[in-house]
Formats: C-alpha cells, structure tokens, sequence
C-alpha cells in the first residue's frame, strides 16, 4: 500500500499539504501524520476521508522519537511514495539575545529532525518516490534577527540538493520548498508577527497555494519550488548580488 509520511500535519501548511497530497497523488492510500498536538493530528486525519491514517504524536526534537519511528517503519514496512518533512519553526530576535533554547529548538528540529525523518524513511522509498522538504525564503541569504532560523534553512535548501542528486539513480526525486510569508500560527509562535516592519510589507503567500505547488512541483521531480514571481526574483538577486547587498534587503 502506497504510503505518505508528513511532519509538522497538525496545523497551518500542514494541512494543506495532506489535502494537496491526496490531490495530487491518488494513489496514496495511507498516511502517516506526525506532530505533537495528537488531538489536532486526529482533525488532520478526518481530511483524509476514505483513506487509512496513523497518527504519530512525536516530538521530532527528540531521539526518543527518533527510535519509536524506527521500530514503526521495521515492524511495517511501508512502501513510502511521499515523505515531507514539513515541521518547522523559527523565532525573531539576535542570537545573543533570548534564550538559548529557543535557538536549540530550530537546529533541533530544522535540522536534525529533519535528517533523522529522511534518513529513516528513505530505506522504504522506491523508484518514483518524493522527499520534499519545506524550506523557505530565508534559505537564500543569511536573514539577521532570523539568523539560526535562515541557516536551518540554508541547510534544508543544501540537504536536499545533496540527497537528490544521491537518489537520482534510485529513481526518487528531492524538492526543496521556498515559500514567503504565511499566515499560519508560526509567525505568532516565533514573534515574528508584530515585531519587524520589513517582514510585515513583504507579500503572503497563501498556504493551500504553496501546497498545491508544492506538490505539483515534487510530481514534477523538481528541485527547488518558490511561489510567487516576488520571491523568484528575489531568489535569482540573492544568487547575483554580494551577500552584503541582500543582507540589507532581508534584515528584519
Ligand atoms: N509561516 C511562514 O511564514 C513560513 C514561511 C516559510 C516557510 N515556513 C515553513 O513552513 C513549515 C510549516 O510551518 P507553518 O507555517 O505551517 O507553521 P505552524 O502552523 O506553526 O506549523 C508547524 C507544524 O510543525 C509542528 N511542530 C512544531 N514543533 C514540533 C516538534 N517539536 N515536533 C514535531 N512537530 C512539531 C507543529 O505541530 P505541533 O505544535 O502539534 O507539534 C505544526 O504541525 C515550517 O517548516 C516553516 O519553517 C513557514
């Protein structure tokens, strides 16, 4: 049975991503949902009327998560067509200000959830199969007052290019996700909402556009997906100009 894996499913462009999923790619007849919140994990799974669900209330910061993801994926043996490693978060602020643990908590789960997630599902992906992996804007230069946030994302962005040129051969294709701005629950949780001029001017993405495209762009086997003509131009300036250009562009 073909078979979605989705981080970060309980809320925001979680969500959309498992109604884009189940758009775009039919065949997927059961879908693993992980994040904390298992009471909004199990209002995920009613968007997938019709198809089997299995929620995992994993926090992926954790190696304890790690391990019983292990022991799931040994025990069934999926035939995973989709992974997306969508769980995220970022919070404002210099790096020497704040608590060190917010800055933990982003390499935490950014990063090493990230790799930890991938590097145990893809045993179980075949010829066919995506990895897409929400990245963001941020990816493109280093974003001061989001600076560990951006370099997460630097990372995805570097993660995914590395491991889609090594599965190339296997047939399974790597998607790096480059949105703007959304109005999810991650610009509260970061303090981000309210507190930085720049990023309010910037244009919204809208998340069930972004997860259409997304996955339309993974369907495709492509390597990097931006929404929004904005933010395309953006990416091709940050790859032209001197960083210390766009550092001033993207200061928050
Ligand atoms: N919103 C934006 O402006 C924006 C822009 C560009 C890129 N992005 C990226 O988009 C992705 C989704 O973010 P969003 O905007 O949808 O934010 P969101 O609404 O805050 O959703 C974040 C998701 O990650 C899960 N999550 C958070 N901490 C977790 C943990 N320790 N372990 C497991 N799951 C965890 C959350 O569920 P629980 O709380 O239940 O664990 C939730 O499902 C992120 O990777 C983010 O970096 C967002």
């Amino acid at each position: 049975m073909k078979t979605a894996i989705i981080t970060g499913a309980s809320e925001g462009l979680g969500r959309e991503l498992i109604l884009a999923a189940a758009e775009q790619f039919p065949e997927i007849e059961s879908y693993w949902l992980i994040a904390r919140s298992e009471e909004k994990l199990r209002q995920s799974a009613e968007l997938l009327q019709g198809r089997e669900t299995h929620i995992l209330p994993l926090d992926l910061r954790r190696d304890e998560s790690y391990d019983i993801l292990r022991r799931l994926l040994e025990e069934v043996r999926p035939d995973v067509a989709l992974l997306v490693n969508n769980a995220g978060c970022g919070m404002l602020g210099n790096v020497g200000d704040g608590p060190l643990e917010d800055q933990l908590t982003m390499i935490d789960l950014n990063v090493r959830g990230l790799t930890a997630v991938t590097h145990l599902t893809l045993p179980y992906m075949g010829e066919g199969s995506r990895v897409v992996n929400i990245s963001s804007i941020a990816a493109f230069c280093p974003n001061p007052r989001l600076t560990v946030y951006s370099a997460t994302k630097s990372f995805v962005n570097a993660f995914t290019r590395g491991i889609g040129d090594e599965l190339r051969s296997y047939g399974v294709s790597a998607t790096a996700v480059c949105s703007g701005p959304m109005d999810t629950a991650f610009i509260y949780n970061g303090g981000i909402k309210g507190n930085s001029k720049k990023f309010e001017k910037l244009p919204f993405c809208d998340p069930a556009q972004v997860a259409r495209g997304a996955m339309r762009a993974a369907a495709a086997g492509k390597a990097v997906y931006t929404p929004k003509g904005y933010y395309k131009l953006f990416r091709f300036v940050a790859k032209l100009l001197p960083q210390s250009l766009v550092i001033n562009m993207t200061r928050t």
